[in-house]
């Protein structure tokens, strides 16, 4: 029984979520919220915002010589998106299961991606890769 209290406890994590531009145009923002909480995350803060070239290229400085780049920029700044930490037992993980591959084309359907797109760039949802990552992206927004 105790060391079943400490695996959870040691995979207690964070992770950056954001609801993007396609997602929150199309009124999907509730349904990505339910997904997260009936996987047994929690949300733990929120809010709304449009971000600044300056915040997408911060988030997406990986990705500065990737052909995608500047498409990837214009989109993520074309209208509001929803920042989320969210907070659960390996919730990068489980988060990065919700979603999808990263071509909703290729992701399975009952994940976010799989289920409500078609266009790589614009794939809803972007959710940190790593517990490492997750830190550093949440610093940038909360
Ligand atoms: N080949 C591609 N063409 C266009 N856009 C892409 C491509 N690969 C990735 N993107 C965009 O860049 C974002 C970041 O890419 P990546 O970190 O590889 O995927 P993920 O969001 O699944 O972690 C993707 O979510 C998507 O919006
Ligand atoms: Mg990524």
């Amino acid at each position: 029984m105790y060391s079943c209290y400490f695996d959870i406890l040691i995979s207690m994590e964070q992770t950056f979520i954001m609801i993007k531009p396609n997602a929150v145009e199309k009124g999907l923002v509730g349904e990505i919220l339910k997904r997260i909480e009936s996987k047994g995350l929690k949300v733990v803060e929120q809010r709304m915002s449009t971000l600044s070239k300056e915040k997408a290229s911060e988030l997406y400085a990986v990705h500065k010589e990737r052909p995608f780049y500047n498409d990837l920029v214009e989109y993520i700044t074309s209208g509001p998106v929803v920042l989320m930490k969210v907070e659960g037992n390996s919730a990068v993980k489980a988060m990065r299961s919700i979603m999808g591959a990263t071509d909703p084309l290729e992701a399975a359907s009952g994940t976010i991606r799989g289920d409500y797109g078609l266009d790589i760039t614009k794939n809803l949802v972007h959710g940190s890769d790593s517990a490492e990552n997750a830190q550093k992206e949440l610093n940038l927004f909360f």
